[in-house]
This record gives structure tokens, C-alpha cells and sequence, in this order.
């Protein structure tokens, strides 16, 4: 994460607030930080008119309070923020029961954060502290610049449970690990795991991860997303990688913009070699640009008729979308056979393919890996799930490669 304190560079703030007291709460909130100075104006922004403008942008950051049901003076934030210029941080303060639906909408006006009135003064110099830190832009890595391959893997499954979270949790864990051998170093690669399981997702329980409101901002983004808003909606996870987390409250499928998702992923392609995506199980518009520039699909499977059906549906399906998209069927719950029954060999020819990645049945070690909140790479490198898993993302770089020297 960034080593950079905050905490030690110099900011001003606005406060804005017809009451006295909400203007001296605030500023008491920052009574003992000498780095910030604190303005306030004892107003509304509905009677400042036109005047708020020149008012608050020069400032680093603008605190009010805000009554989501009224509606002159949220038009007159609106209004303001419409005309915003630099990188001013607007912080509303609503009343403490105010509905996530109200919420939003303050969000979608482009207030940066909406938090309630009883946040404590730590509680606001985090957000605030945050926000400043996203708009300087993503922290520094190894892996920016031209040299990230970019590689968009998503992840899904023929039937609910069948493995695919597993699946992409530790194909993120694996790959960021970096490939090992006797005669080579670790060579790190940076990867970014897209929980894109919108109203599903639980990416996060297997990564012990909570999820940070990133999702919810990027669906509400009136304009494009630039790399610093993405960055500010990735959480760093300690085992090296990058996580998306799906929103924790459910909210409509189609609430997400494709057009936001091929802007993201374009973002995130250049700075990342591998971007592991975790599918919704329903078929959205949204999907069609993570297909679009997939280097190859990965569908997990069991060897059931219907699954193998499922299977075949989604293959057709995703192929209308992308004619090229190179497909890899992962068996999970079964133990690679040595001779593939008639069974086998019926479903490898439904499905054109040839089954190479088997994931045994491992229900102890899964189980655990989920309470701990732990991929299973890490906490049971050397059972049998771990070990299969660890070569699912080896074939995965070593396929990645092919289809690179093809390219080149
Ligand atoms: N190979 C396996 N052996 C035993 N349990 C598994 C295996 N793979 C996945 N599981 C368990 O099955 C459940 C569903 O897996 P998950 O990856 O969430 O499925 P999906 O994302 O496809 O719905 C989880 O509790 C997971 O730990
Ligand atoms: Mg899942």
C-alpha cells in the first residue's frame, strides 16, 4: 500500500453550514491537526447562488450538511458541482437514517462521499484522507507502464456452486504469486480480481476481505472513470493482488453501464497482466465488453449431463459475442481419471474439447479455506485441491504466452 502519510501534508477546509454548532463540531474535528486550516461559511449553498463557486474550489476540501429531502438545496449543489473545477473533495453530512437509495442519489449528483452525522472526527479525517489519496492518482507499481500484458481471464460456471469463485480467487492468488521453479526466481505479476458477481458475489468472504463501496461508485459515475477513481475502488490484498469486491447490498443487475466496464477494463489493462473475472451467473449487456477483450474463458464444470449442456449453452452463447474466445472447461469436485470413461468422453465430444484441469473433491480443505477466509493456494499449498489449483494457473500462463507468440 502507499507508504505516503497524509496525514503530514497541508490541506484547507471549507466548512458550509447555517448552524453554528454543525460548523463547530466539524472544525473540532481538526482542532489538533496542524496541517489543516478551516474555513468556515455560515450559509446554505441555495442562498450563496452563483457565489459558491468562487467560494469552494480553491479549497482542498468542502464539508457541509446535506438534507437529501431538500430539494432547492440539493439543485443548488447540483448545480455547483456542475461546475466544478479542480480537485476539490466534497463531503456531505446527512442526518443518520438517511435510506442508501438517498444516499446514491446525493453520490450521483457528484458528491465524493455522503457519510452520517454521527461519523467521529477520526472517522471523517479517514475519508477524507482517502479521497485525497485516490485523486493523486494510483499508487505506484512495479508492474505500471507499457510492459503489463493485460490479459482479461473471466471465470464462470455452468451451474450455481460449482466452483467458480474458488476458482478465480485462486487462479489471483496463484498468479500474483508468481511462477516458481528450480532454475527461475519468483517472477511477480500483477493481477486484479473483478468480482463482477453483482449480486452474488462473496469473492470477498474467501479473501476475508469487506467490500469498500467501490463498486456502487463505479456504477453511479455520471462521466467516463479515469485511473484514479478505479484505483480508489481496488482494495490491495496482503497476499500481493488487487480486488474488486461486488457491492454488499443487492442491487439491480442491469444497473451497470457497459459502456463504464469497457472503460474500466481499458484502464486496468494497462496497468495490470492479468485481470481474473469473476462472471454474474445472469446474461447482461454489461458482460459483452469483458468478452470482447477476453484472451480466454474459463467455465467450471462438473462432467453431470446438464452441466455439460450448461456448458455447451454458455460456450455458444459467449462465442456469439466474441467468435475467437478460446475456452477452458475446468472439472471440479472430480479426480482426473486414468482411463476416461464413456461417460467422459461423450461430454468431451458435446463440448468439442478436450478435459484437461480436474480439481478434486475436497470439502474439508474448501470448508476451511472459506471459514479462514484464505485461498486455498496458500493455506493447503500441498493438499490435493491446492496442488491442482497451483497447476491450473501455471497451464494458464503457459497458455497466455502461446497466445502471445501467436500474436507477435
Ligand atoms: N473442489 C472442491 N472440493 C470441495 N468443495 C469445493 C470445491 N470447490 C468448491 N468447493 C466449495 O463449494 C462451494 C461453492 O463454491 P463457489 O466457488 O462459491 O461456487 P460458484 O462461485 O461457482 O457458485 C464453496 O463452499 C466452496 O468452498
Ligand atoms: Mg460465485
Amino acid at each position: 500500500m502507499d507508504n505516503r502519510d497524509i496525514s503530514h501534508q497541508s490541506r484547507s477546509i471549507m466548512i458550509v453550514s447555517n448552524r453554528d454548532a454543525f460548523g463547530q463540531e466539524v472544525s473540532n474535528a481538526f482542532a489538533t491537526d496542524e496541517n489543516s486550516t478551516v474555513t468556515t461559511e455560515n450559509d446554505s449553498f441555495k442562498s450563496m447562488n452563483g457565489r459558491a463557486g468562487r467560494l469552494v474550489f480553491d479549497f482542498d476540501v468542502v464539508i457541509f450538511e446535506a438534507d437529501p429531502d431538500d430539494d432547492g438545496e440539493v439543485e443548488a449543489i447540483r448545480d455547483l458541482l456542475s461546475k466544478r473545477t479542480g480537485d476539490t473533495v466534497f463531503l456531505a453530512l446527512t442526518h443518520n437514517d438517511v435510506s442508501i437509495v438517498k444516499v446514491r442519489e446525493l453520490r450521483k449528483i457528484g458528491i465524493d462521499e455522503v457519510l452520517p452525522m454521527s461519523t467521529d472526527s477520526e472517522g471523517i479525517r479517514s475519508v477524507i484522507g482517502e479521497q485525497i489519496r485516490a485523486r493523486r492518482g494510483p499508487e505506484p507499481s512495479v508492474h505500471d507502464g507499457p510492459l503489463a500484458l493485460g490479459q482479461v481471464i473471466p471465470v464462470t460456471q455452468s451451474r450455481g456452486g460449482a466452483g467458480s469463485t474458488t476458482v478465480a480467487v485462486n487462479l489471483a492468488s496463484s498468479l500474483a504469486d508468481g511462477g516458481k521453479s528450480i532454475f527461475q526466481k519468483a517472477s511477480k505479476r500483477s493481477v486484479v480480481l473483478l468480482d463482477f458477481d453483482l449480486q452474488f458475489g462473496n469473492s470477498n468472504v474467501l479473501l476475508d476481505l469487506e467490500d469498500n463501496g467501490g463498486f456502487l461508485q463505479i456504477i453511479d459515475s455520471v462521466k467516463a472513470v479515469d485511473d484514479r477513481m478505479v484505483a480508489s475502488t481496488l482494495q490491495r490484498h496482503p497476499l500481493g493482488f488487487d480486488v474488486l469486491c461486488a457491492p454488499a447490498q443487492v442491487i439491480p443487475l442491469q444497473s451497470v453501464r457497459p459502456d463504464l466496464v469497457e472503460n474500466m477494463l481499458d484502464i486496468l489493462k494497462k496497468r495490470y497482466d492479468y485481470i481474473i473475472v469473476d462472471l454474474p451467473r445472469a446474461a447482461v449487456d454489461w458482460v459483452e465488453p469483458v468478452l470482447k477483450c477476453a484472451a480466454q474463458l474459463v467455465i467450471v464444470s462438473d462432467t453431470s449431463v446438464p452441466s455439460v449442456r450448461q456448458t455447451r449453452r454458455l460456450m455458444e452463447l459467449y462465442r456469439e459475442e466474441s467468435v475467437a474466445l478460446s475456452v477452458t472447461v475446468v472439472i471440479n469436485r472430480e479426480r482426473k481419471p486414468f482411463i476416461k470413461s464413456e461417460h467422459i468422453r461423450e461430454a468431451e465430444k458435446v463440448l468439442e474439447a478436450k478435459f484437461i484441469h480436474w480439481l478434486p473433491d475436497q470439502p474439508k480443505v474448501a470448508r476451511k479455506a472459506v471459514d479462514l477466509g484464505r485461498p486455498i493456494i496458500e493455506m493447503k499449498p500441498r493438499s490435493d485441491l491446492g496442488k491442482a489449483l497451483k497447476l491450473l494457473a501455471s497451464a494458464m500462463t503457459a497458455a497466455e504466452q502461446h497466445v502471445q507468440r501467436k500474436n507477435n
